[in-house]
C-alpha cells in the first residue's frame, strides 16, 4: 500500500496538500487533502474522471504549480521550501514530463529538440550522450531528422528522449499516450516500463486507459480532488471495473 508510510525515501510524496485555484466565490478546490508516497523505482498510473485533478496532481508533485497548503517532495526535497529559482533548477535536473501533445519545437532538429534541457540548464549537449538515448528510444539514425517528418509514435519518442536527456529522477506523463493509436501506444508504455525497470527510475503517469494503466505497478484513483482508492497489480479488466463505479463516489 504505496499510501502508508514508507521506510525508505519516497521518489514523490504529498502530504495533506490542497490546491484551490482562484479565491472568493468562484474559488475551485481542485485537490482537497492528498497524501501519498510513491516509492523510489516504481511505476504509478493516476486516473479518474475528467475534472477530478489529475493534471493538477501531477503539477504539484512536479514542482509545475505550488500547492495551496500541505507539502509535495520529490526524494529527500520539500517543494515547498523552494524559491523559483531553486524549482526551476528541481524542474531541469531531477524531473522529466512528456505530455499528450508531444510539444517538441518543430524548427529544431530532434538532437536540438533532445539537447534543449541541458542547453537550458547552461550544458552543452553531448554528441555522444544524445546518440546513446536516441539508440535507447528506438530512434537511432534520427538526429537530423524534424518533428515534422516523424509518426506520432516517434515524435512521443523524442519527447521521451527530451524528458530522459538529464537522468531524472522521476518522469511525469500526462497522458503520455492519449493521441497514440495502440499499437503505438503499448511501445510507448514498454518505453516507459524500461526506466522504472532497467534505470531504476520513478514514473508517474496520468491516463484515461485502463489498458495504459495496466502497465503501472500501481494505480491512484483520483475523484473530486481526493485519491478515493488504489489498486496494486493491476489488469485492465479491474481498472475499467473500477473506473465504472468512480462515478458512486463522484
Ligand atoms: N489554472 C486553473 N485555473 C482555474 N481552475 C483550474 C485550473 N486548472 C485546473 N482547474 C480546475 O481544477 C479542477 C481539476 O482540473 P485538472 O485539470 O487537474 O483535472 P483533470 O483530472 O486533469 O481533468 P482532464 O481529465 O479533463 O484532463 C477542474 O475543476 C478544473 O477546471
Ligand atoms: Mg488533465
Amino acid at each position: 500500500m504505496i499510501t502508508q508510510n514508507v521506510t525508505r525515501t519516497s521518489a514523490v510524496r504529498l502530504d495533506s496538500v490542497t490546491k484551490v485555484y482562484g479565491r472568493g466565490a468562484s474559488a475551485v478546490r481542485a485537490l482537497d487533502g492528498v497524501s501519498v508516497a510513491i516509492p523510489t523505482g516504481s511505476f504509478t498510473a493516476v486516473m479518474g474522471p475528467s475534472g477530478s485533478g489529475k493534471s493538477t496532481f501531477l503539477h504539484c508533485a512536479a514542482g509545475l504549480d505550488r500547492v495551496t497548503s500541505g507539502t509535495a517532495s520529490i526524494g529527500d526535497t520539500d517543494l515547498s521550501d523552494m524559491n523559483e529559482t531553486q524549482l526551476t533548477r528541481l524542474r531541469r535536473q531531477r524531473v522529466g514530463f512528456v505530455f499528450q501533445s508531444f510539444n517538441l519545437v518543430p524548427a529544431l532538429s530532434v538532437r536540438h529538440n533532445i539537447g534543449l534541457p541541458l542547453r537550458l540548464a547552461g550544458r552543452r549537449p553531448d554528441r555522444h550522450a544524445i546518440a546513446a538515448i536516441l539508440d535507447r528510444v528506438g530512434l537511432a539514425g534520427k538526429a537530423d531528422a524534424h518533428p515534422a517528418e516523424l509518426s506520432g509514435g516517434q515524435q512521443q519518442r523524442v519527447a521521451i528522449a527530451r524528458a530522459l536527456i538529464t537522468a531524472p529522477d522521476v518522469v511525469f506523463g500526462d497522458e503520455p499516450t492519449g493521441a497514440l493509436d495502440t499499437v503505438t501506444a503499448k511501445e510507448i508504455l514498454g518505453l516507459l516500463r524500461t526506466c522504472v525497470d532497467e534505470s531504476g527510475q520513478t514514473v508517474v503517469m496520468v491516463t484515461h486507459d485502463p489498458v495504459a494503466a495496466s502497465h503501472a505497478d500501481t494505480v491512484l484513483f483520483l475523484a473530486d480532488g481526493t485519491i478515493v482508492d488504489e489498486m496494486a497489480a493491476p489488469t485492465a479488466d479491474r481498472v475499467a471495473d473500477r473506473m465504472t463505479h468512480l462515478g458512486a463516489w463522484a
